[in-house]
């Protein structure tokens, strides 16, 4: 079978500081994959290269057998890689319909993407959005007046009406607390194995790594440092791969 993400033999260097170093990885369709590792190991710049807003200074990443640097239609893009960030990227004085529907804006025109400042376009894909993680009532509230909880909620359900093939996800939960942060990542994963998305999340818990995904991908000093199903990964691994940063 054919790998859906091909990263190859990647390198990433910042000025003079090398961020990622012959760093090859193959993702199947639908795989549910945590990137942990510790600070600065390279887990952002792998996802910022993965979504395109970095190019590799050498190497390359095919999707579906394309290279991704030559996906440059930013329309088909959306529909291939959806992102989710930790700040959830939400206007805040808008409400909170048409922040969902901001997930179709790389698919609409412009006349409709106007038009839908002022009248929200296909709302019914708004409510089923916002119906599935659990805030319909919310959909004419100002976004800024949710929760943190629940403005990410309301940043899954934009990504929901996007749809994409892809979401990659950096540190996801990193500001919200405890009990909501698992929350939002079972809700995170539930739906990206509902739509058999493949989904890429960094994350700082290895617990919830552990938990809620099936494949931990470790990053150290810019290369993997091991690549494991995760109910297969040691307390002895997750040791080394944190106890080296410390000691610097
Ligand atoms: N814009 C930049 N300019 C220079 N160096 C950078 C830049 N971005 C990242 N780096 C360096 O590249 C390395 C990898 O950074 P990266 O942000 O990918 O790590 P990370 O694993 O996401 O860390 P964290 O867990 O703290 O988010 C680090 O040494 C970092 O200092
Ligand atoms: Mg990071």
């Amino acid at each position: 079978m054919s790998e859906f993400i091909e990263v190859k033999n990647i390198e990433k260097v910042y000025e003079r500081k090398i961020a990622l170093s012959s760093l090859s990885l193959s993702i199947k369709k639908g795989e549910l994959i945590a990137l942990i590792g510790p600070s600065g190991a390279g887990k952002t710049t792998l996802l910022n290269l993965l979504a395109a807003n970095l190019s590799p200074d050498q190497g390359e990443i095919t999707i579906d057998g394309q290279l991704l640097a030559e996906m440059t239609d930013q329309k088909k893009r959306a529909k291939k890689i959806g992102i989710i960030r930790q700040q959830f990227d939400l206007i805040g004085e808008l409400p909170v319909i048409h922040n969902v529907l901001a997930g179709k804006l790389s698919e609409w025109g412009i006349i409709k993407s106007l038009l839908s400042m002022l009248f929200p376009q296909d709302k019914d894909d708004a409510i089923r959005a916002l119906t599935r993680v659990g805030l319909s009532e919310k959909l004419y509230e100002r976004t800024s007046a949710l929760s943190g909880g629940e403005q990410q909620r309301v940043a899954l359900a934009r990504l929901l009406v996007q749809s994409p093939e892809i979401v990659l996800a950096d540190e996801p939960v990193a500001s919200l607390d405890p009990a909501r942060a698992e929350d939002i990542l079972a809700l995170l994963v539930k739906i990206a194995s509902e739509e058999n998305q493949t989904l890429i999340a960094s994350l700082h818990s290895v617990e919830y790594a552990k938990r809620y995904f099936d494949r931990l991908v470790a990053l150290q000093d810019g290369q993997i440092f091991f690549d494991l199903p995760s109910s297969s990964v040691s307390d002895a691994q997750i040791a080394s791969l944190y106890k080296l940063k410390e000691q610097e």
